[in-house]
């Protein structure tokens, strides 16, 4: 079996779910998991009012994943209606049975596994790898905050103190949470923001990406089957003005975002103008991920981490490497490693075992792509590694020397890693100009000197680090996820504060 359809046991912790599969098994299940998903609607009296529309395959646009029919802005008050009936009573079942419902679902997201993997390579354009390790994080962000709200939320707390009364304080959901997640974790994001904010007592309306509603509308299948009422967890699919109207309702409790900076702000100024009361965003939004390599690092193990980091998912992922900085000294050696590495690279059909890369997610990111390449290359070294199949929407891995790192402004969202060497003297002005950007995703960095690895810690503000590895892959629980500044409000998905963010305290005092 090839040996990364085991998983590297640094990027495979998870929480209890075996990471391991056997090829052939998995294969032949995908094979069979391969049917149409039509998604009808979830709610009796709740039907999306929009036009039933195609969800085509990115790897090959002429096959039809399944269908889907939009909601639009006007069923957004009938979904709140209904949810804020199902959050007065999820809000009072017991914490115990809230976790216990999560807990099923956990176990019914591994029952299904080789059909979610189909979707999501069919759908999403995910790699078997990426398909399995994105399982085993929706499944581990369903125990883990099973395990948090029991721990945080299942007893009241008694203060003691000078009042002479019985002070006790605990938690509540807020009411309605609005859930509003990418494409690019269409299951493990969208079922983070879901199972967090059930878990602390909350109903959700939850909006899946325009790009991938399947595999949203199959996880909440599986949550209604596990025993979520239908009215605590709502399915709403549609595009971005959905999720405008949603976030705009006077009702909404709070809203967990994942997605782009851009957007995050524009829900930021709807939460700020509608009525109602002040709510809570949850952010989780882009990076422009730096990795810091200097004359001691390893020069195979950088290779490895860097086209693993800039690459892997087809670079979208929000902690991919983005801007890579060498010291001279080392940086031919890197380079002719590194362009080694990513031609080896194969891209191709997701559901292919050998696949490392599949495609983007759409012809827009392509477009996109294809656009900063073609500006990059008037005044820059550019390369490709690798060909892409020319049906589907694939695009090949590129490398793009820049002579400054300001040159590179934004997150760009694909394969695409952006070099700039630099003097072991001026590593100093390379901190500086990352922390210039103003996000702080992620970072990696690869040096054997502990003095130098704290210099740059120290002086970055950034959620995720990474020293001498690869720096994607959070693992739930062991590696709390997030950022900070334009990367995102925290607290941190998959740590021990993110449900606290969708709950609310309070104190009662009683006069005895
Ligand atoms: P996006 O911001 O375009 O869309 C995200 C979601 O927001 C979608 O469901 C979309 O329909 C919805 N939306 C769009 N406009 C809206 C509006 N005005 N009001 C409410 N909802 C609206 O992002 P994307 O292209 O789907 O995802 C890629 C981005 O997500 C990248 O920037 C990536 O870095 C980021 N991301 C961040 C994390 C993290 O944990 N920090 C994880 C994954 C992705
Ligand atoms: N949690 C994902 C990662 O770490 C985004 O790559």
């Amino acid at each position: 079996l090839p040996a990364k359809l085991y998983g590297n046991r640094r990027n495979s912790g998870g929480l209890e779910f075996g990471y391991r599969a056997d090829l052939d098994q998995l294969v032949a299940g995908l094979a069979r998991a391969t049917a149409t998903v039509n998604a009808q609607p979830l709610n009796p009296g709740l039907a999306a009012s929009g036009k039933a529309q195609p969800v085509l395959a990115p790897a090959d646009p002429g096959r039809e994943v399944g269908s889907v029919v939009f909601a639009t802005a006007a069923d957004v008050d009938k979904a709140m209606t209904a949810a804020r009936a199902g959050f007065a009573r999820w809000s009072r079942t017991p914490v115990q049975d809230r976790a216990a419902t999560l807990e099923r679902a956990a176990d019914l997201l591994e029952k299904h596994r080789d059909a979610l993997m189909a979707l999501l390579a069919l759908e999403a354009g995910k790699t078997l790898d990426d398909g399995l390790a994105e399982i085993r994080e929706a499944v581990d962000f369903c125990r883990y905050y099973a395990a948090q709200s029991r721990k945080r939320f299942a007893t009241k707390e008694r203060m003691p103190g000078p009042t002479g009364e019985d002070n006790h304080y605990g938690w509540r959901g807020r009411g309605v949470f609005a859930a509003i997640s990418p494409w690019n974790f269409p299951l493990a994001i969208f079922l983070g923001q879901v199972t967090a904010a059930l878990a602390a007592g909350n109903a959700v309306i939850a909006k899946p990406a325009e790009q991938t509603p399947l595999i949203a509308y199959r996880a909440v299948q599986l949550l209604h089957e596990a025993g979520v009422p239908k009215d605590v967890l709502i399915y709403l699919p549609g595009a971005g003005d959905v999720g405008a109207a949603l976030t705009a309702h006077p009702a909404i409790a709070g809203v967990a975002f994942t997605g782009s900076t851009d957007t995050a702000r524009a829900i930021n100024r709807t939460l700020a103008e509608k009525d109602g009361p002040i709510v809570p965003l949850i952010a989780e939004t882009g990076g422009l991920n730096a990795m810091i390599v200097d004359a001691t690092a390893l020069p195979e193990q950088v290779a490895d981490d860097v086209v693993m980091s800039a690459f892997r998912s087809a670079g979208q992922r929000c902690s991919a490497l983005r801007l890579l900085f060498l010291q001279n000294d080392v940086a031919d050696r890197m380079m002719d490693m590194i362009e080694g590495a990513a031609s080896a690279l194969k891209i191709g059909d997701p559901m292919d075992p050998s696949t490392d890369i599949g495609p983007v997610i759409d012809h827009a990111q392509k477009e996109m792509l294809e656009t900063h390449i073609t500006s990059m290359r008037k005044s820059h070294a550019v390369r490709a590694t690798g060909k892409a199949p020319e049906t589907g929407t694939f695009f090949a891995p590129h490398i793009v020397e820049l002579d400054r790192a300001d040159r590179l402004d934004r997150e760009i969202f694909g394969p695409v890693l952006h070099v700039v060497r630099y003097r072991a003297k001026d590593l100093d002005q390379v901190v500086e100009s990352i922390a210039a950007s103003g996000y702080g995703l992620t970072l990696g960095i690869h040096s054997r000197v502990d003095a130098t690895v704290s210099r740059i810690i120290d002086r970055l503000d950034v959620g995720n680090v990474y020293v001498n590895r690869n720096m994607i892959g959070a693992v739930v629980g062991t590696q709390p996820f997030g950022g900070s500044g334009l990367s995102g409000t925290g607290f941190k998905a998959g740590g021990p504060h993110y449900l606290t963010r969708f709950a609310q305290e309070q104190v009662v005092s009683i006069n005895t």
